[in-house]
């Protein structure tokens, strides 16, 4: 198969038009049989409830040319669950786990020439979502709903790649106590483009948000979550109620005990520890953001720099990064079930 003309290794984290994606329709109380279709538009009632009530969740998940030349995704099983549980969540029919899994590997297949060949740096971003689509002028959830699979060849989420970061910790709340941050809502993303576009226009990358209740806790950036490494070298995980649960995190733990023997606590972190000067290493998180090192967290003007800096990634989380993207590439064994082949290259 002949790949597309794309400039694989100067690509940004866009959103590109590709050949085919996935549709289902749910109607009358039950999942249409789903299908590929060639149109990327959307037509739907100016009254859809995706438009006014915002029911809309989404998934984000990548495919990889691995070294010896297979396209390959990543544990989908768990963005199958998540997306489940998001669907819950928001009073939206669950769209079946072997469905979605079904659906990736579908849309993935038959865009293989969009996946970005091996060792170009850039992957091909699976972006599953399911909106109400039927018109609701009360407030109550949608009678029928969309869900759709599309497809982006993308490169890395932060521009300079690997280089460190600096983000800045928020004065806006991102996700209240028992409400939607752990799941992948777009409401949890509409509240945060105020944020991030005022950290941009002052020079950071992201957010770092606090738990709005006492606002001493450390909960996420606005898409990834953080990841520290202590003064011994062992990985301490933030743990809230209210923040996304990260695949790449789930994952990053496993690879920390078991490839790399690090001891891994997953505990509540405080913005003081951190101010304190308690960790070494700290890194984001995410499909998006594969592992992004942190070079400072700035609070209100105070400074918080990672002994790497600026300039260079430090030893654990650059372990951590090769050993994560060492197994989607096939470089390295993977966990059982982690790796799911779709077709070859
Ligand atoms: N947190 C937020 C708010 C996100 O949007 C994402 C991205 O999906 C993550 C964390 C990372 O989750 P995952 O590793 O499953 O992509
Ligand atoms: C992802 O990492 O898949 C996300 O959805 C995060 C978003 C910021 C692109």
């Amino acid at each position: 198969m002949e790949k597309k003309n794309i400039d694989w290794s100067n690509l940004g984290f866009g959103y590109m038009v590709t050949d085919k994606r996935y549709v289902s329709m749910y109607k009358d109380g039950a999942w249409d049989d789903g299908a590929l279709i060639e149109d990327d538009k959307i037509v739907m009632s100016e009254d859809a409830g995706v438009l006014h009530y915002s029911q809309s969740i989404f998934e984000g998940l990548k495919a990889y040319t691995t070294e010896d030349g297979r396209i390959v995704c990543f544990r989908p099983d768990l963005n199958a669950e998540r997306m489940i549980n998001s669907a819950l969540r928001m009073e939206m029919p669950p769209f079946p786990a072997e469905r979605f899994i079904d659906s990736v590997v579908q849309t993935v297949r038959a865009n293989a020439a969009w996946v970005p060949p091996y060792g170009t740096g850039a992957t091909l971003y699976v972006r599953p979502l399911m909106f109400g689509i039927s018109p609701v002028i009360g407030v109550k959830p949608a009678e029928e709903y969309m869900y759709r699979v599309f497809v982006t060849p993308v490169g890395p989420y932060f521009k300079g790649g690997a280089t460190p970061i600096a983000i800045k910790v928020s004065d806006y709340d991102r996700a209240a106590p028992r409400g939607t941050g752990h799941i992948k809502a777009g409401l949890n993303y509409a509240m945060s483009l105020l944020p991030v576009m005022e950290a941009h226009r002052e020079g950071f990358a992201e957010n770092l948000y606090l738990d709005p209740a006492t606002r001493t806790k450390i909960e996420e950036t606005g898409g990834a979550n953080v990841i520290f490494v202590d003064e011994d070298g062992n990985l301490v995980i933030p743990t809230s109620e209210s923040i996304l649960p990260s695949i790449t995190r789930r994952s990053i733990h496993y690879v920390a005990e078991h490839y790399l023997g690090l001891k891994v606590t997953e505990r509540v972190v405080t913005l003081k520890e951190v101010e304190d000067g308690h960790f070494r290493e700290a890194g984001l998180c995410g499909t998006a953001a594969v592992i992004s090192p942190l070079g400072c967290i700035n609070d209100h003007g105070k400074e918080i720099m990672f002994s790497n800096g600026m300039e260079k990634v430090g030893p654990v989380i650059q372990k951590l990064y090769d050993t994560l993207t060492g197994i989607q590439a096939g470089r390295i064994e993977a966990p059982e079930g982690w790796i799911v082949e779709i077709c070859k290259g």
